[in-house]
């Protein structure tokens, strides 16, 4: 019931050090199931998703420590491969215990995950790439179960470059029989990421970060040390959010090289951008222009950054379209920007977006990750002030998002709803 109380029209203004990407540490912590002794993991941050992570690692049997941002998985002790259905429900990124589970105890059982308000967000390309590594699948009542004594290594072609079942079927490969060939595989840099993890415990992987992953199976991983990439989402929302607000900002920590579709389209607007090594700086320059851009698959645009860049485009100069080409319904913030005076329309997955001098303040609601950060972002923008409630869904990918903010010179309160206020 917690919701962010923001007096907008100021701009952000300071420095700002990323934190680890969230997508990057689900499944290597999934992963660290694999390893026969204990995996240090660093930059974890401290997120819902991650947590509901951790606590199915130790529903499993697992110990696991947390010290800042340092996550210690001791997996020797994991006695379980059914990933509890209560858990599974909180976090869709569960389904990354597929493969490893399989691939080191020849068994796993989970429930199926739901769809979701972005999407249908299937998993019949993790089953099929699992099935052609030699996996018994059965499907009852909503569960999943998959057995193999062992898996063998195959060539898998994947009809998208879907981001979870590269992961998946890299994860189950590492310790299958002989070469697997992942083809139309994902390029994100969290597949990199993963990869890096895996092969610190020992794992052969070439092409992570290419279309075509090979990974040649060993028969155990160790544990090992491993840092977490830093966060490209959150750098990329705070990056619009400075625009949005004609502020100046800082990153420190980043990889600028992660966001290059990002800092293209601000470029295109007419915002300045700088970057240096492990540093972005943005100016915020109003007015700015109108861009049309298309999500795709990395290194295109991010389909997780098309709702807080549509908020940016509601205050451009002119007519700006977006084309999603990720996920079939990912416009629920779309509604709640209107509500604040954004002159959007929506035709299937197409949105155009005519500019406006300002948004104004209102209460609206996220319904999921990125679409409330769009309105975080939205109701910064605006001058007076915005309530955002639903900051369960933001919570899951942003650590701490008001004390940030409120760093950055944001006025921005967490409060706590009653039921009678909702
Ligand atoms: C991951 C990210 C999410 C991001 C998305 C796309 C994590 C934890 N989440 O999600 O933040 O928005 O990548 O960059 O890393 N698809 C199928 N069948 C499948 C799998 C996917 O049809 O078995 C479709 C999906 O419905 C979607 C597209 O493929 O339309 C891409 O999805 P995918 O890349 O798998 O997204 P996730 O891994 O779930």
């Amino acid at each position: 019931m917690d919701a962010f109380e923001i007096r907008g029209g100021w701009p952000l203004q300071g420095e700002m050090r990323m934190y680890g990407a969230k997508n990057a540490a689900l499944p290597i912590l999934a992963a660290s199931v694999m390893a026969e002794q204990e995996c240090l993991i660093q930059g974890v941050p401290d997120l819902e998703d991650v947590r509901v992570m951790i606590e199915i690692l130790v529903a499993l049997g697992a110990r696991v420590m947390r010290e800042g941002d340092a996550v210690t998985v001791f997996p020797q002790t994991i006695r379980s491969t059914n990933v509890p259905t209560y858990l599974m429900r909180r976090m869709r990124s569960s389904i990354f215990l597929m493969g490893p589970l399989l691939a080191r105890f020849g068994e796993v059982q989970l429930s199926r995950p739901g769809g979701c308000v972005i999407g249908q967000r299937p998993i019949d390309y993790h089953l099929r790439g699992i099935r052609a590594l030699g996996a018994r699948i059965e499907e009852r009542n909503g569960y999943v179960r998959a057995t193999a004594n062992r898996l063998f290594g195959t060539r898998v072609t994947l009809d998208f470059p879907s981001v979870g079942a590269t992961e998946n079927l890299m994860m189950a490969a590492v310790l299958a029989d002989g070469e697997t060939v992942i083809d139309n595989a994902a390029r994100e840099p969290e597949i990199v990421d993963l990869a890096d993890f895996l092969r610190g415990c020992g794992a052969h992987i070439r092409g992570a970060g290419e279309g075509t992953l090979v990974v040649q199976g060993v028969h155990h991983l160790h544990g090992t040390t491993h840092q977490v990439i830093p966060d490209r989402i959150v750098a990329g929302t705070m990056l619009i959010a400075a625009a949005a607000t004609g502020g100046s900002l800082t990153l420190t920590g980043v990889r600028p090289e992660h966001l290059g579709s990002l800092l293209g389209k601000l470029q295109e607007v007419g915002i300045p951008v700088a970057r240096e090594r492990d540093i972005i700086r943005i100016e915020g320059l109003r007015p700015f222009r109108g861009v049309n851009l298309r999500t795709e698959p990395y290194p295109g645009f991010p389909t997780d950054l098309q709702a807080p860049f549509m908020t940016l485009q509601t205050l451009a100069q002119g007519t700006s379209i977006i084309h999603e080409n990720v996920f079939e319904a990912r416009y629920k913030h779309v509604d709640e920007l209107r509500r604040m005076g954004a002159d959007i329309t929506v035709d299937m997955r197409t949105a155009i977006i005519r500019g406006v001098a300002g948004l104004s303040s209102a209460v609206v609601e996220a319904t999921d990750l990125r679409g409330g950060a769009a309105l975080v972002v939205a109701a910064l923008a605006a001058v007076g002030d915005s309530r955002v409630e639903g900051l369960q869904h933001i919570d899951r990918g942003y650590q701490e998002l008001d004390v940030y903010l409120r760093d950055l010179g944001a006025d921005v309160r967490r409060v706590v709803l009653s039921p009678d206020a909702v």
